[in-house]
């Protein structure tokens, strides 16, 4: 099966990284080959055709890669996410964006010398979105793609830059040059995912991290103060759905797709409805609120939901995973057997 065609995973190592890599495997359809700062941990490589351990400012690097792998489709997932993002705003930029120009750059290359698309699925987020106020964010609601875009944190920033890079790249790219008409251009697709939820880690950089940090630390039966106030609220969506929006956005007809990034949306939630949950499922949990005012401002200046008809319509987005089942069938448990072990 070693003409299967690659896909390359960026970001590989982390929380994104590790479900897909275990969905991409059993789906058969790739070979996969990975790229990550750190190396990937023993239990997923055997998954993968080769994993470069190096980083995405590395050009050499990936030229490597393109010269020696006959890569069909990029998940670009590494980024560094919205809280360590504000403690190092410059050192964001150059991962999220100069980082991202350089695998478009590669797709883009790859396109024209294979003389076919190579799609490029990149993970944004909510945090494209700032909304001014509380009122403003009540009132509207769930937002729609074209709401709402000023968003308030470097990572926002950037996702929503790299959202208008992967449409250039897409559909403009070098229009002055004289045969770029004949030359294949790489296929952009973007999804904004909300606060993600994983029951086999957790989360580092983030401001969505309130809610799994609040359920990985009562399975532990840890204290968790948490950074963000009861009334904050956004939407999260359980790991497994993610990896769904991805694959689905993946193998949609290029033909379906409107927009150049969607947004996918499962449930929203206050971090006291949070609490609740996490308390029901783990009685002796012990939570209290402790708001951080920057991170809470964060919070603030994101929807408290979604409106994914774009992608229902588009590409037959539906998640599988509502509050009950995510909590109940897949967090819950997954969580409370990770920490008996
Ligand atoms: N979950 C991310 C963060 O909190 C947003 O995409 O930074």
């Amino acid at each position: 099966m070693s003409n299967r065609p690659v896909a390359l995973v960026t970001g590989a190592n982390g929380e994104i990284g590790r479900s897909l890599i275990e969905r991409l495997h059993a789906d058969g359809r790739y070979r996969i080959v990975t790229l990550d700062l750190s190396p990937l941990p023993e239990r997923y490589r055997p998954l993968c055709d080769e994993t470069y351990a190096g980083n995405i400012l590395d050009r050499y690097l990936l030229d490597q890669l393109a010269a020696h792998h006959e890569i069909e489709a990029v998940f670009h997932l590494a980024a560094l996410l919205s809280t360590r993002g504000e403690r190092d705003p410059e050192l964001a930029h150059q991962i999220n964006v100069e980082g991202t120009l350089h695998l478009l750059r590669m797709a883009q290359t790859l396109s024209a010398r294979l003389d076919r698309s190579v799609k490029f699925i990149f993970p944004s987020s909510i945090a494209v979105y700032g909304i001014p106020t509380l009122a403003e964010k009540r009132a509207l609601g769930r937002v729609r793609e074209p709401q709402g875009l000023e968003p308030i944190t470097m990572y926002g920033v950037n996702k929503l830059y790299a959202e208008h890079l992967g449409r250039y790249f897409m559909r403009h790219y070098r229009a002055l040059s004289a045969n770029t008409e004949r030359t294949a251009r790489l296929d952009f697709r973007g999804i904004r995912f909300p606060g993600l939820i994983s029951a086999e880690t957790v989360p580092t950089g983030g401001t969505s991290d309130y809610g799994p940090e609040m359920l990985h630390a009562a399975a532990q039966s840890k204290p968790y103060a948490c950074f963000v106030g009861p009334e904050a609220q956004i939407p999260f969506m359980a790991m497994p759905d993610a990896v769904a929006a991805l694959m689905g956005l993946l193998d949609a007809p290029r033909e379906s797709l409107t927009l150049p990034s969607y947004n996918v949306g499962a449930f929203s939630l206050s971090a006291a409805e949070f609490a609740t949950r996490v308390k029901n499922a783990f009685p002796g949990a012990e939570i209290t609120f402790a708001p951080d005012a920057a991170r809470a401002r964060i919070v603030d200046s994101w929807p408290e939901d979604v409106d994914d008809t774009a992608a229902r319509t588009d590409w037959n987005w539906a998640p599988q995973y509502g509050i009950d089942r995510a909590f109940d069938e897949y967090l819950v448990p997954s969580i409370r057997a990770r920490y008996q072990k």
